[in-house]
Formats: structure tokens, C-alpha cells, sequence
């Protein structure tokens, strides 16, 4: 099967040196490519700003933006089975960008921003019988949170992590997640390697798309 994984903070810039982001260092969404090819698949990452290696045999897209990240993944999305969003996309970006860096006396203390297109629910109408997973980052217990983002967003599988938790989330090399299936399943898997997080989603993913081919032809 061909992955599809994001990974990694947008930036949503204001001028050339000033940017909205978060701490999302892309290890999850790097971790997740990896063992999609040490299962034997195909991947393809798109990445925003990370300072990581690109995984052996992984094809790499390097965006900035969420509109970036959206407009690499419209173009990729027709030639995969598996779309995983790992990605830490920003909601927000500044109403303008400046091509040149703006003077303190040009700023006035206000920030107007605008909406970003929600990707998942962007990429929904091309979902066809393509599998969806995508995460939740929640501070405290993510269930409520995490099962309403995968009936809005349209996923068969939503990985959710309390990132307030140490060792968990953002930036570290570990993570403990639930596992939420469009079947009604949950999963917890304890604090790991962030590898073997990413093994086990893979498995996961691959058991549910197979099941879901095999319910096809035999109907
Ligand atoms: O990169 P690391 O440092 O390893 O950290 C990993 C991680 C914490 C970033 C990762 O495990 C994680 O939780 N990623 C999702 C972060 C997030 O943006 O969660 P969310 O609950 O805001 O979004 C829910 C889902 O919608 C996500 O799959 C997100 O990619 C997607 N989304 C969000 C906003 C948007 N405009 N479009 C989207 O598609």
C-alpha cells in the first residue's frame, strides 16, 4: 500500500521572519513513514519545517504553510491508499504577509488572523476508499475530543495524545496514545518509542484497510 504522512509544525508567516507555529519536532509523522517501509509499503511524507533525516526510502515534500501542506497533498492524495496526519497544522494565519520585514513602527500591537482550511475535512471529498487516520492532540483525557474531531473530520482511525502528560506529544522521543476505530474500537498502548507507537498504527491500519478489501470482495 502507498502511506501518505504528515509531519511536522506549519508556519504561518507575517513576514519573512516573524511566523505562528508549534513545538511539533515531525518525530510521530517520521516514525509513522518508517514503519509503513519496514512493513513493505510505499511512502511518501510531507514534511513542514523539521530538522530530521528523511527515512530510507521515504519520498519527502518539504511545505512551510497549511495551505502548502494541503495544495502538496491534493496532489499526492490520488496515488494513495493510507493518508496518516501527524502534522501539527496551525488553525490560524495572519491576514497579510509582508514580503519584507516589517518595522516595529509599521506594527501596531494587533494581529488579525484568518481561518486555515481544515485539511482533513478539505481532502474528505477525495477520500473515496482510501483510509484516513489522523491525531488529536488534547491536554488532560482526549476521548470526548478525540472522537468528536474523527466524526467531524470523516476518519476510520483517530490517534489521540494528552500532551500535557510527560514523555507524551511534542518534541520528545516517546508517546502514549489511544487508538480510536470508526467500528467503535479503542486501543491504549502503553509509554513507548515513538518507532514502536508508529509500528503498531501501521499494523493497525493495515489489518483495517485489508479487512475492509477482502468485506469488498466478497460482497
Ligand atoms: O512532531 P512531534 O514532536 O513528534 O509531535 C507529535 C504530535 C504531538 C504533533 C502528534 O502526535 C499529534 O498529536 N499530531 C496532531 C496535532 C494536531 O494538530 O492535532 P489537532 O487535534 O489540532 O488536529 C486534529 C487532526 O486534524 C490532526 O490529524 C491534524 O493534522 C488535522 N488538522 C488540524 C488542523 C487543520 N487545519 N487541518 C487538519 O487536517
Amino acid at each position: 500500500m502507498k502511506f501518505l504522512v504528515t509531519a511536522g509544525p506549519t508556519r504561518e508567516h507575517l513576514d519573512p521572519v516573524r511566523f505562528l507555529s508549534n513545538p511539533s519536532s515531525g518525530k510521530m509523522g517520521f516514525a509513522v513513514a518508517a514503519a509503513a517501509i519496514r512493513a513493505g509499503h510505499e511512502a511518501v511524507l510531507v514534511a513542514g519545517p523539521v530538522s530530521l533525516r528523511t527515512p530510507r526510502g521515504a519520498r519527502r515534500i518539504d511545505v512551510v504553510s497549511a495551505c502548502g501542506m494541503l495544495d502538496a497533498l491534493k496532489r499526492e492524495i490520488a496515488s494513495a491508499d493510507v493518508l496518516v496526519m501527524s502534522a501539527a497544522v496551525a488553525d490560524w494565519r495572519p491576514a497579510e504577509c509582508s514580503a519584507s520585514k516589517l518595522k516595529k513602527s509599521e506594527m501596531d500591537g494587533v494581529l488579525r488572523l484568518v481561518r486555515n482550511p481544515d485539511i482533513l475535512q478539505s481532502l474528505h471529498p477525495l477520500k473515496g476508499s482510501r483510509f484516513f487516520a489522523g491525531f488529536a492532540a488534547e491536554t488532560g483525557d482526549p476521548e470526548a475530543e478525540a472522537l468528536r474531531k474523527m466524526r467531524d473530520k470523516g476518519l476510520d482511525m483517530i490517534i489521540a495524545n494528552d500532551v500535557s502528560s510527560p514523555g507524551c506529544g511534542f518534541a520528545v522521543s516517546t508517546n502514549r496514545v489511544s487508538v480510536y476505530c470508526a467500528d467503535g474500537s479503542r486501543t491504549d498502548l502503553p509509554l513507548m518509542r515513538k518507532s514502536a507507537v508508529a509500528a503498531r498504527i501501521v499494523k493497525m491500519i493495515c489489518a483495517l484497510a485489508r479487512g475492509r478489501e477482502a468485506g469488498c470482495r466478497s460482497r
